[in-house]
């Protein structure tokens, strides 16, 4: 059962992946009916407290929580009192006193969102840390997946790019394998990290392979800002060797779609003609984001409103 707090799907059920899901096909429902004053969350509030840049994660927190009728408040750390020296966890507790119900945090580091959830009342809703997870951005690409197809199990799902640098990566091969689809990685031996195999996936030995009868081919941003350079030789030769075009995607199953997190380097991960190409889904992805969250945020509170009685 889902607890206080989601801090990655490492640890999550199928069932509870499976619970956030069908709770989102219902949000998603009411959403495309434009119902954005909804009752859900009154008299909650959800503060987004973000150490890194974010456009999606943040944004869609921040609507999906008024859209169910929490009050919001954000945070960021250049203009807190973070900047004056104020640890986490400290940060953390002036929250709690100020009667917050969640905290939805990104941070640089690894484990910071497990740091701060075990010492704040309020659930806590890990938005990405450093280069271990990001599970909302998996749940929503897992929503967007089974939205086409069905069902994700069975799937075959190709993830290119920096895999070692990439969060959200890991809670996808996660959230795809609990789930029962099989997941094919492909990157610059640079980056990719050790122990992929072991986590499920299978490391292919080319893009052709990789991509070949793939149902999803996923792009992921090559993270610039965590490198510290000389892990491939430049970004044209990234795009010619790992990056997907129209010919490469001819080989993928008829019915494929593409996705990609965001934010994209365009014409590095994937061209312009797919990024805007018909079996595209970026754009649903971000819309899918909303729902995805409304619901989590929907099903931590009923569990807590729960845990409290
Ligand atoms: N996908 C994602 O995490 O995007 P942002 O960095 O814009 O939140």
């Amino acid at each position: 059962m889902l607890g206080k707090d989601l801090l990655g799907l490492c640890d999550a059920s199928a069932e509870d992946i499976m619970l956030i899901l069908d709770t989102a096909v219902n949000m998603k429902k009411l959403l495309t009916q434009n119902l954005k004053k909804l009752p859900h969350l009154q008299g909650r509030t959800v503060t987004t407290l973000f150490y890194e840049n974010s456009t999606r994660t943040r944004v869609s927190f921040e609507l999906a929580a008024k859209y169910l009728g929490a009050g919001t408040v954000n945070v960021s750390a250049s203009s807190s009192s973070v900047q004056k020296g104020e640890t986490l966890i400290d940060t953390g507790k002036t929250l709690d006193a100020m009667k917050n119900d969640v905290i939805v945090i990104r941070h640089p580091m690894g484990g910071a969102p497990h740091l701060l959830a075990k010492n704040v009342r309020a659930s806590v809703i890990n938005a990405g840390d450093g280069m271990n997870e990001h599970p909302t951005q998996a749940l929503l690409d897992l929503f967007t997946m089974r939205e086409k197809f069905g069902s994700v199990k069975g799937l075959k799902v190709a993830i290119l790019g920096d895999i070692k640098h990439s969060r959200v990566a890991k809670s996808n091969l996660f959230g795809l394998t609990k789930l029962g689809a099989k997941v094919y990685m492909y990157a610059p031996a640079t980056l990719i990290p050790q122990g992929m195999e072991r986590m499920g996936a299978v490391m292919a030995k080319s893009r052709r392979e990789a991509i070949a009868g793939a149902d999803v081919v996923m792009g992921l941003r090559i993270q610039l800002e965590r490198q510290q350079g000389g892990l491939f030789p430049s970004l044209s030769e990234y795009n010619r060797f790992y990056g997907v075009d129209g010919s490469e995607l001819k080989f993928a199953a008829p019915e494929h779609i593409v996705m990609h997190p965001g934010p994209v380097n365009r014409g590095v991960e994937l061209t312009s003609s797919v990024i805007d190409g018909d079996s595209s889904k970026i754009t649903e992805q971000v819309l899918n984001g909303v729902a995805v969250r409304m619901a989590l945020l929907f099903l931590l509170a009923r569990q807590n409103k729960e845990a409290a009685k």
